[in-house]
């Protein structure tokens, strides 16, 4: 069960852009299929392990793609990444320390991210990566 169906909320109509955020977007249909089965808990193990390899390929893609465009705003949206590897890297320690809260603080987190990043923040740099000619 999808909770998270429209992608196209999220495109930025560039395609590897566009492919790795899907799979962040899974991530999060997982964890809410997971906890409607009440089974949260043993998903989250294998969420923030994905989530710390995304925050490494992924923002490489974006963080390369908008240097090579010369986005002037790249300082700024790698602020933005930075923050999101730093979270992830606590909620694995929380996950070490078997914190019984963490379950809803990543999927709150993960909400949140897709919602605001997503669909916000990661649009700013389409104008500049489309005149560069990247798709
Ligand atoms: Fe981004």
């Amino acid at each position: 069960m999808a909770f998270i169906i429209c992608d196209d909320l999220y495109a930025t109509g560039i395609e590897s852009i566009d492919e790795q955020h899907k799979h962040l977007i899974s991530l999060l249909n997982r964890m809410f299929e997971a906890l409607f089965q009440k089974k949260g808990k043993d998903k989250l193990a294998y969420v923030i392990d994905e989530m710390k390899k995304y925050a490494v390929y992924h923002f490489s893609t974006e963080e390369s793609l908008m240097e090579k465009a010369g986005f002037t705003g790249l300082t700024d949206h790698c602020a933005f990444h930075e923050l999101f590897t730093s979270k992830v890297n606590d909620f694995s320690e929380k996950f070490d320390l078997q914190d019984e809260a963490l379950t809803a603080e990543v999927t709150i987190f993960l909400t949140n991210w897709i919602n605001e990043h997503l669909s916000m923040v990661d649009q700013q740099y389409v104008p500049a990566l489309k005149n560069a000619g990247i798709t």
